[in-house]
């Protein structure tokens, strides 16, 4: 219907619905003209889809089958291809014009500038790799990254990817406690990281939260500092080095083999929150996560030669990983990374840099909008935004009224919105549109091709449209993560078991009369602060490991900007007294064990917390009295 409209509906037709249309010439470039004939090809015979698309990217050695779905939910793609993703990246572009097409253009805060071809960025990454392997670093070793947003990030990945080590990227805004167990938990050997880095105009002291971390591990042998800021930092004799110091030696050849991988061979770990304390890691591969992290990079965003694309994301979330450094560098791509926050100097930030560079497509999260909305119009009509062509959304649903503002003060209503919704643990887009799609402001429209979901009530039946219920997946796609890394029953109990052979997102969601998914939010103790993704339980080890408090619950509540806020709740230990004073002191607590983006918005203390007969926190009942909401089933609530 929506597409019918779409091809053949008169403009009066278009003007009085709340669907935005594709304009023509978008229709007209777009790598997927007609949406529904894909959809519907790839929906007939999914592994013919895939392999097709498998055909794009370089393979050392063909696989034998696709999908191979013996062992569920231990789904296997590409099984018997030998393959690595730097491959893809890197390697195969060095054959073709795009040697000396620039693979980065990045500006600092301090608005140093550096860009880079694939010609430098291969030379760049041969040396690290070699340094890395002089290091001791083998295939299937884990390297911790822990860095600031500066090229040497997405370098220190490729290397780590091209030896066949597995890279586990901490993100730089975590704090000790966060890198601590990540460290620990993966038994990374090596240790990446920077002096510092700069945010909103002050440094982050990066190598003192490492220093703090490696306290309480013995796992990691040697660290790696790459020099940003020339802040002095300690460097333990033995075990620190100087990122330029190693790159200068001549076990820094600019010569080496990229590693031939299997297709399941893990690509990198990368933590995300769960339920307990634990940080538990996510295992992506080499294969099936580049097929599908360069498919839909490609086609949704519409990816050509001429583009300059820019995702404002961290490269040391799911969303750097995939559509920061991998999809767009297999996709010949030329990316911007900046280094800073959208607001310093300035609120115009972005769009500088935008103007500046040129961007064609800006992929960013409904908070930075938000943020940006706050400061007014006149900052984005100061520049010119008229490279761009494509705009993108993830992390957190976006309101309408933050999509109508990027829509019209950025997009100048020319510029479609690809608003994706997808996980760490998807790896790749899954409900999104293409170009072309129809949009309804707020929804991530349809799955991607030979996706399916699903809206299910607690017994595991659909909900009728336009009703809540469970957003699960019912079809296996190549880039699903594998496993939990060291704990594949968590992987099986976390997602595959509350409807069995079914995935379960941790998310709710309505599906409209137009098939169009529209995402609530999380069910789980998964909270979205700013678009970042934050634990209950993280934050609750890290409130309870101050020696003032006995029990701590934590809960995300609504907040304007930042999509949730988090708010705790404090039972503290005898001869300790609530006051405002003790509260700043536990906020800043969990910002130095955690990260600041972790640092509750409210701390209140109270005498008790409602607990289950078995024990367990109540926080859906907490976070219902938080709001005034009905309290909803409280007969589990202990007396
Ligand atoms: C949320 C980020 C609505 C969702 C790529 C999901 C979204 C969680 C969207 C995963 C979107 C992500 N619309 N919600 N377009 N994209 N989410 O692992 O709750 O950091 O489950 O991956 O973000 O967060 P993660």
């Amino acid at each position: 219907m929506l597409e019918q409209v779409a091809r053949n509906g008169t403009a009066a037709e278009k003007e009085n619905s709340n669907v935005y249309y594709p304009s023509a010439d978008i229709a007209d470039r777009a790598h997927v003209a007609d949406w529904e004939a894909v959809a519907q090809e790839a929906q007939q015979d999914p592994p013919k889809f895939w392999a097709e698309r498998a055909e794009e990217l370089g393979w050392y050695q063909k696989w034998r089958t696709v999908l191979d779905d013996n062992d569920k939910p231990f789904y296997k793609w590409f099984v018997g291809g030998r393959t690595n993703i730097v491959h893809n990246a890197i390697d195969r572009h060095l054959q073709t014009f795009r040697k000396n097409k620039l693979a980065f253009i990045w500006q600092g805060e301090d608005g140093s500038e550096h860009s880079m071809s694939f010609f430098s960025l291969n030379r760049e990454v041969s040396k690290f790799a070699n340094v890395l392997k002089a290091l001791g670093a083998r295939k299937g070793d884990r390297v911790t990254i822990y860095m600031g947003r500066v090229l040497e990030l997405p370098i220190a990945m490729l290397a780590c990817a091209k030896i066949g080590a597995v890279h586990s990227v901490v993100y730089g805004g975590f704090s000790v406690e966060a890198l601590h167990s990540r460290i620990e938990d993966s038994q990374s050997r090596i240790l990446i990281t920077c002096d510092g880095a700069f945010l909103n105009g002050k440094v982050v002291e990066l190598k003192q939260i490492v220093d703090e971390a490696l306290k309480r591990t013995a796992a990691v042998e040697t660290v790696v500092v790459y020099k940003r800021t020339g802040k002095p930092v300690h460097m333990e004799e033995g075990r620190d080095y100087w990122w330029h110091e190693l790159m200068a030696l001549p076990i820094a050849s600019p010569k080496c083999e990229t590693e031939q991988m299997d297709a399941e061979d893990p690509l990198f770990l990368l933590y995300t929150s769960g339920t307990t304390g634990r940080p538990k890691a996510l295992v992506h591969t080499h294969g099936g996560y580049s097929v599908g992290t360069y498919t839909t990079f490609k086609y949704v965003f519409d990816i050509n030669d001429e583009d300059r694309y820019w995702c404002a994301a961290d490269p040391g979330w799911i969303t750097g990983h995939s559509y920061i450094v991998y999809a767009p560098l297999m996709n010949g791509a030329t990316s911007v990374i900046y280094e800073g926050a959208p607001t310093f100097p300035y609120p115009d930030r972005w769009w500088r840099i935008v103007e500046k560079y040129g961007v064609t497509i800006l992929y960013t999260a409904p908070t930075a909008i938000r943020g940006l909305m706050r400061f007014g119009e006149a900052w984005p009509n100061r520049c010119d935004l008229s490279s761009l062509r494509l705009l993108g959304s993830v992390g957190e649903p976006i309101n309408p009224e933050a999509w109508r503002w990027y829509y019209k003060n950025i997009g100048k209503e020319r510029c479609p919105i690809m608003d994706t919704w997808w996980q760490t643990e998807t790896g790749m887009f899954m409900i999104t549109p293409t170009p072309t799609v129809p949009l309804k402001p707020g929804s991530a429209t349809r799955p991607f091709f030979t996706i399916q979901a699903e809206v299910l009530d607690d017994h595991g039946h659909p909900v009728p449209s336009n009703e809540e219920g469970y957003l699960v997946v019912t079809t296996p796609w190549p880039a699903m993560a594998r496993t939990v890394y060291k704990d594949p029953d968590r992987y099986v109990d976390t997602y595959w078991s509350k409807y069995p052979g079914k995935y379960f997102t941790g998310d709710s969601a309505r599906r409209d009369e137009d098939g169009y998914f529209w995402i609530i939010g999380r069910v789980d103790d998964v909270i979205k602060v700013s678009g970042y993704r934050l634990g209950t339980a993280e934050v609750e080890s890290a409130l309870v490991s101050h020696p003032a408090v006995a029990e701590a619950a934590a809960i995300g509540l609504p907040h304007e900007i930042k999509g949730n806020a988090i708010y705790t709740y404090v039972i503290l230990r005898g001869g300790f007294e609530p006051t405002e004073k003790l509260a700043e002191e536990l906020r800043q607590h969990v910002g130095t064990e955690l990260g600041p983006i972790a640092k509750p918005e409210h701390i209140e203390f109270v005498p008790k917390l409602p607990k289950t007969r078995s024990g367990k926190i109540m926080r859906r009942l907490l976070k219902a009295r938080a709001q005034g909401l009905p309290e909803g089933d409280i007969s589990t609530l202990e007396e």
